[in-house]
């Protein structure tokens, strides 16, 4: 089984399919994209089947990432699924463990921002209600902990 990642925010439109996208290049340019499953869904279902926010689309192709993903709703099985789950903010991971029906989360999930290096913040936050200073910031986050989070499964799973 190919270790496997999965990014989780509320809509899975901003935020969670960013991280993604930007995983998913970093791991291309490192040439271990297909060693990978890489993943992202939301803790809401009300975006199921909607591309990403277009806003975030806009933002993260002026970086070079292209967003391709589908809203889907996190279900209990994606603990079965997922080695390492990873959240964007204290609700995200409240309601991933309040899934955890097999008692396993306690080692799966983890937040998004503690493989940050460079960034001291607490959450990674949501930017829908926010202007494109939002969007950047959370893109700025998403990168500099997708850096780490490549270092950590290079190390984890010798990839
Ligand atoms: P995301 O952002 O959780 O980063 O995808 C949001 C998307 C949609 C909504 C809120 C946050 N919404 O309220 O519809």
């Amino acid at each position: 089984m190919k270790p496997s990642v999965l990014f989780v925010c509320l809509g899975n439109i901003c935020r969670s399919p960013a991280a993604e996208g930007i995983f998913r290049r970093m791991c291309a340019d490192a040439g271990v994209l297909e060693t990978l499953v890489i993943d992202s869904a939301g803790t809401s279902a009300f975006h199921e089947g909607d591309p990403a926010d277009r806003r975030m689309r806009h933002f993260a192709s002026e970086r070079g990432y292209e967003l391709l993903h589908r809203a889907r709703h996190f279900v209990a099985e994606d603990f079965r699924r997922f080695d390492l789950i990873l959240t964007m903010d204290e609700s995200n991971y409240a309601n991933v463990l309040a899934l955890d029906v097999d008692g396993t989360g306690a080692s799966q999930v983890r937040k998004m921002v503690s493989f940050c290096r460079v960034h001291d913040v607490p959450v990674v936050p949501d930017p829908y209600y926010e202007g494109d200073d939002g969007f950047r910031l959370v893109l700025d986050i998403l990168e500099d902990a997708c850096t780490e989070l490549l270092a950590f499964m290079r190390e984890t799973y010798k990839i």
